[in-house]
This record gives C-alpha cells, sequence and structure tokens, in this order.
C-alpha cells in the first residue's frame, strides 16, 4: 500500500503572523521501500512525518494509505488505525522512565494489539491475519512466517517466548544486550535513541516512520540502525525516515529532498 501525499500545505503561526512550511507537496512513498526524506534544519521533515503518520493535520490538501484519506478520519479511527500496523518515533522520543529497557519493548508490543491479533490468528494455521489493520491489502509481512529466523507470528511457541526471542534479536542488532534490564535514566542519549527504535520495530510494523533515527549516534551504530531498518523494507514494511546522513539518504530506495519554501 502507497503513501499518496496531494497537495499537501502547511502553514504555522509565530508572533500573529503565518508562515507556510510545506507549500503543495505531491508525492507517493511507496510501498515495502526504504525512503528516506532530507533536507536543512527547520526545512519542515518533522512537520512532514507528523503528517504522513496522522499525529498532525495538514492546513489543505490530503494524505492516503492506499485508497484510505487518513485527513478525513478522526482520532478514534486513526488509533485503530495505527494499532499494531504503524511504528511511529518522533524526534523526542522517550521512553517510560520507571521501566528497564526490556519492558519498555514489552509494553510497546501489550499495548498494540498485536499480541491479541497472533493469539486469534494462531488457530487458523498461518499465524497470518489482516483483521485489525484497517485495510485489506496490508498484511505483507506481519505474522508470516518467513525463513529469516523471526518468530513472531509462528504459531509453534507460546507469544512470551516469541516476545522475548525477538526482543532480543532487536537488543542484538542494535548493541543494547547488556542494557536490557536498565532503566532509562542510567542510559545515554544514544542508547535511548536505539532503544527507542527497538521499542517502534517490536511490533513489526507494516509502516515504520521515524525522525531522525541516526541522529547523533556513532558511525557503527548508524550503519546498525541503518541495516535494520533496510532489513524491513526488504521484508516487506514500508519505512519512511528523515535524517540528514549521506549513509542514510545512500542506503534509501526513495529519496526526497524538502527545500525551503520562498
Ligand atoms: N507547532 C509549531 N508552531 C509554529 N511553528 C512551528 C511549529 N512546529 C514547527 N514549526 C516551525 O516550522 C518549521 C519546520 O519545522 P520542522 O520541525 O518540521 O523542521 P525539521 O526539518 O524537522 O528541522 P530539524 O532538522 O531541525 O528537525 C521550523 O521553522 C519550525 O520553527
Ligand atoms: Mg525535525
Amino acid at each position: 500500500m502507497d503513501i499518496r501525499l496531494d497537495a499537501i500545505i502547511k502553514k504555522y503561526k509565530r508572533d500573529k503572523r503565518e508562515f507556510t512550511v510545506l507549500d503543495n507537496i505531491s508525492v507517493t512513498l511507496p510501498q515495502g521501500k526504504f525512503t528516506v526524506i532530507s533536507g536543512d534544519s527547520g526545512v519542515g521533515k518533522s512537520t512532514l512525518l507528523n503528517i504522513v503518520a496522522g499525529l498532525s493535520k495538514p492546513t489543505e490538501g490530503k494524505v492516503y494509505y492506499g485508497e484510505k484519506e487518513i485527513t478525513a478520519l478522526g482520532d478514534e479511527e486513526l488509533a485503530k488505525l495505527r494499532m499494531g500496523f504503524m511504528g511511529v518515533m518522533t524526534q523526542n522520543c522517550e521512553l517510560i522512565p520507571y521501566l528497564t529497557l526490556g519492558e519498555n519493548l514489552e509494553l510497546a508490543y501489550d499495548i498494540s494489539g498485536k499480541s491479541e491479533k497472533n493469539k486469534n490468528s494462531s488457530s487458523d494455521g498461518n499465524g497470518d491475519s489482516d483483521s485489525n489493520n484497517g485495510d485489506s491489502n496490508s498484511d505483507n509481512n506481519n505474522g508470516d512466517s518467513d525463513s529469516n529466523g523471526d518468530n513472531i507470528g509462528s504459531d509453534k511457541e507460546p507469544l512470551a517466548e516469541e516476545l522475548a526471542s525477538f526482543s532480543a534479536e532487536l537488543l542484538d542488532a542494535l548493541g543494547l544486550s547488556q542494557l536490557r534490564n536498565e532503566y532509562p535514566s542510567s542510559l545515554s542519549s544514544g542508547e535511548i535513541k536505539r532503544a527507542a527504535i527497538a521499542r517502534t520495530l517490536i511490533t513489526k510494523p507494516d509502516l515504520i516512520i521515524m525522525d531522525e533515527p541516526t541522529a547523533n549516534l556513532d558511525r557503527k551504530n548508524v550503519r546498525a540502525v541503518l541495516q535494520l531498518l533496510k532489513r524491513f523494507s526488504t521484508q516487506g514494511s514500508t519505512v519512511i525516515i528523515s535524517s540528514h546522513e549521506q549513509e542514510a539518504i545512500a542506503e534509501a530506495d526513495f529519496k526526497y529532498e524538502l527545500e525551503h519554501t520562498t
């Protein structure tokens, strides 16, 4: 399911003066691809991603997920659509301070609705379900019994084990295995960023939207994050991130550079 932006305009007000940040943006962000939105600081990347994620409404214009116009949906419908289908990480990502890093991941999975979905779908024999995505063709990777060692969705293991195993896999990929039982207050900002990335991915979302996931990370971790996101897109997730990082832009299947409005 492609994401389509149709003539998006976003205006903000500052000191009673209105200014235009996004001026008539029309673009299709392709399904199952790794899209990187780039541009200078202040150009409107976060504004655009928040509109794509349905967290903010454009002043004018429409956003479609496939045939569904999400700019026409109310908060409740949007929340339902997001459940288990989208993973969104905003620029100022924060973890829940009174939970350990591992517990932060588990909670994200629990409240996504995906655990219920998997429980229900395990009886149909293939672990696959599109029952609560609100869209008929969004079952591209969740719960599929793919052959690359991923466990969620398989009906062979109890859910808790699947979750623990995938959580460990993610933490390992992001160099966080040793920190699983730590609380956010004892983590560095780069570690918190990587933990927030793991938390966003724990539900294996069909649609992943992350604002600057590689900002303030060292080269090794930038690579690790990009590899992980590429892997998700290869497995069918639509991945949309913002980044200034040349390395991220180079990895993109689809690039979109924002420019300042005049
Ligand atoms: N809620 C708001 N009200 C008024 N102005 C805003 C609001 N949010 C953002 N802006 C302004 O809109 C412009 C775009 O902001 P945005 O956060 O989208 O930029 P960005 O490209 O993500 O920047 P960065 O790379 O620094 O994260 C900036 O000039 C910012 O000051
Ligand atoms: Mg931003």
